[in-house]
């Protein structure tokens, strides 16, 4: 066994749920593949006694006081999955001020106070990983910050929210209302707990948001972005896209222009030969313009309980094996430019 790595988790939700299941299914072959035990010391959840399915190791605390985390010093790394911003951005200072790195998949407190609580981790010396914010199980946030670290980043446009592009492939391929879609995505665990974030389009900003900070190194105004969602889509928006040999899929985008650059989260007429119009259900793809490299798609689910754990324990490993890459200017998108949103 590896040495030890002792992680807590706040919010026994979908996502919670995901990451107890791995670490039972698969912690023993992940210590051996990586060299650290990942001891799931504590759980921090509103209703401790509700019935779940999954049983917690032994030894491990369940508790509804999140200040038992903070008390505690042998626990290194926090995994921050609750919705919301305003006790989801006071839980991750404090566990940042205390010490522990933070992983999180709050994509909202991310887009609204990412330059607050970067500031804050670089402060103590600390990690906040972000990797299951952004497309769930595709490790796109990896892929800007690593593999393409030598490229100029042009554009970066994507599916970025798998509960919308459930509803739009559930109307389209099976005749579905817009509600019976969005019923089905939510009993999937695909939607956020008020859905009206996933089909208004502030999930897809906040996602866009926070790959336009590392794709282009500038500070980003999540009030800035274009947003427009899917609700008053219907069959005969879906019917008149076909005629026309599109489809349509919320989409992010994200630009660069000589003086500036775009961001809008937006309904958008996809060609049928695109790549990204072929991409179904709660997948999401995100495809990434880049200047050495060239375009990059990557295509995956983008919600739901074990993708997003996958990307959470993708981080919590980088942590607990001491790689450098969460920490320093390019884990956090120094603002290195000052580009203007222009439109
Ligand atoms: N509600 C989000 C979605 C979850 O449907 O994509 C993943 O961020």
């Amino acid at each position: 066994m590896g040495q030890a790595h002792r992680i807590a988790i706040i919010g026994r939700g979908t996502v919670g749920g995901g990451v107890v299941d791995i670490l039972a299914r698969e912690g023993a072959v992940i210590a051996r593949r990586c060299g650290v035990d990942l001891e799931l010391a504590a759980v921090v959840t509103r209703t401790p006694s509700r019935q779940r399915s999954q049983a917690l190791p032994p030894g491990c605390r369940l508790s509804a006081d999140f200040g038992l985390v903070l008390d505690d010093p042998s626990i290194q790394t926090v995994l921050l999955l609750v919705g919301g911003t305003t006790d989801a951005r006071e839980i991750c200072l404090r566990c940042l001020t205390a010490g522990k790195h933070v992983v999180t998949a709050n994509k909202a407190i991310l887009a609204e106070f990412w330059d607050e609580l970067f500031a804050c981790a670089e402060r103590h010396g600390v990690c906040l990983g972000f990797e299951s914010s952004v497309a769930g199980g595709v490790p796109v946030i990896g892929a800007l910050r690593d593999g393409l670290v030598a490229n100029r980043i042009d554009a970066v446009q994507g599916i970025l929210n798998g509960t919308c592009n459930y509803i739009l492939t559930m109307m389209e391929e099976a005749g579905l209302s817009y509600d019976e879609a969005l019923a089905q995505a939510q009993a999937l665990g695909y939607a956020e707990a008020d859905p009206a974030f996933d089909v208004n389009g502030s999930d897809t900003a906040h996602k866009i948001a926070i790959l336009a900070r590392l794709a282009f190194q500038t500070r980003i105004n999540f009030r800035q972005v274009d947003i427009r969602g899917i609700e008053a889509l219907g069959p005969g928006d879906i019917a008149s896209a076909r005629r026309l040999g599109c489809r349509i899929k919320l989409l992010g985008i994200a630009q660069r222009f000589p003086d500036g650059i775009s961001l809008a989260a937006a309904p958008t007429l996809v060609p049928l030969g695109h790549p990204l119009a072929s991409v179904r259900l709660n997948y999401n793809a995100v495809n990434i313009e880049a200047d050495a490299a060239g375009p990059n798609t990557l295509i995956g689910q983008g919600a739901g309980a074990r993708p997003t754990a996958s990307a959470v324990l993708s981080d919590v490993v980088a942590i607990a094996c001491g790689e450098r890459a969460l920490s320093g200017p390019r884990a956090h998108g120094a603002p290195l430019f000052d580009l203007p949103v222009i439109f």
